[in-house]
């Protein structure tokens, strides 16, 4: 089964697939692809410099990469597609599963779910050229289940069947939902003995735990699984999984571990950024994912919150890497306090 680190668009940037890819580098510990966050392109239709640079092939040495476009302009979509085929890649992914305001609005993401007469005429223009239609790059989509409800995804999976789609990732949710309550394990349940296309199973795996139960529940093994915020809380996430499919006892994340990765991270925030406040809260961004792995953090959480210096954050989570201890088997869901921001 493949593992997949998903697209986080703010967090999991180019330095940080890098960095988890430095660190947790094993055939074990790696995710066998990570998905880009989202790009919107030009007018033009081309690929924004600052992209095109985190897109790279030399910027992203010995990973597999996936460019992923956000668009409803199968020409624009085309015109990625290109850039990205003649940058070296061979799969790029289609967003539609977006749920900000502002992208919905404009039909794009999971706004593009409701429209399916242009969804169909999108993927019959993007598969009818050339590039798509002889096999020289593929292509994959990311999608939620609908707008307002599950039941919009039974017709939805029709359209994805009628294409070409190298894989169907689905995070089993719409787009109200956003990334809150639970995931509509029953729709993946649908999608699995449906979908023409390999299945990736996303939404809401944070724990091996997590992951032992979904398989539990589906009637066969997806093609591929996904994780996201659960991944980017436990780096160590993957070699976790990979170790309970093989029935081996599994060897979790250490403060060690987590200890190299934060401080990669912190090295990273250091030199891109300019400016303590802009440091402190890309900081506490990133510590929000992280603190719910310690036993007895919640003081923690309090003082890293009213931190004010980037200063006297760094000496807390000095104290925490330096004396505490990491609960076993936690991760993202572990706390729910942990989905509000420490910031
Ligand atoms: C902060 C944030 C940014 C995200 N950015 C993207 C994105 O750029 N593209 C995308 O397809 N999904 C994006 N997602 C959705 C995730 O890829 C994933 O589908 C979702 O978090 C559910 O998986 P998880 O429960 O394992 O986190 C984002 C989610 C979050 C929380």
């Amino acid at each position: 089964m493949n593992l997949y680190f998903a697209p986080l668009e703010g967090v999991t940037d180019v330095n940080f697939r890098n960095i988890h890819a430095h660190i947790f580098h094993t055939p074990l510990s790696c995710a066998d692809k990570y998905f880009a966050p989202f790009l919107a392109l030009t007018q033009d239709h081309t690929i924004h410099d600052r992209d095109r640079r985190a897109l790279q092939i030399e910027n992203n040495p010995g990973i597999t990469v996936v460019p992923q476009m956000l668009t409803n302009d199968p020409h624009a979509f085309l015109g990625g597609s290109r850039e990205l085929f003649g940058m070296g890649y061979r799969e790029v992914n289609l967003n539609l599963g977006c749920p900000s305001g502002t992208v919905v609005g404009k039909k794009r993401g999971a706004g593009f779910l409701t429209e399916h007469d242009d969804l169909e005429r999108f993927f019959d223009t993007v598969f009818a050229d050339a590039l798509f239609a002889d096999g020289n790059i593929k292509l994959s989509v990311k999608t939620r289940l609908g707008m307002f409800s599950p039941d919009e995804f039974p017709d939805i999976l029709d359209i994805y069947n009628k294409y070409p789609i190298s894989e169907l990732i689905l995070h089993p949710r719409v787009r109200k939902e956003m990334y809150k309550g639970d995931v509509h394990t029953d729709m993946t349940i649908y999608a699995m003995t449906h979908s023409k296309h390999p299945l990736c199973a996303n939404g809401d795996l944070f724990t091996v735990e997590d992951v032992r139960i979904l398989l539990g529940t589906l009637p066969k093994s997806p093609a591929s699984l996904m994780f996201g915020r659960g991944a980017v809380s436990n780096p160590n996430l993957f070699s976790e999984v990979r170790q309970m499919l093989a029935g081996e006892p599994v060897t979790p994340l250490s403060i060690e571990q987590l200890g190299a990765f934060t401080e990669a991270l912190y090295e990273d925030t250091k030199t891109r950024l300019s400016g303590e406040r802009h440091m402190l809260f890309r900081q506490k961004e990133l510590w929000a994912y992280w603190i719910v792995l310690f036993a007895d953090a919640e003081p923690f959480r309090k003082r890293l919150r009213k931190a004010s210096t980037l200063t006297e954050f760094r000496s807390i989570t000095d104290t925490l890497l330096r004396t505490g201890s990491l609960l076993p088997g936690a991760g993202f869901a572990g706390n729910a306090k942990m989905n509000t921001p420490i910031s």
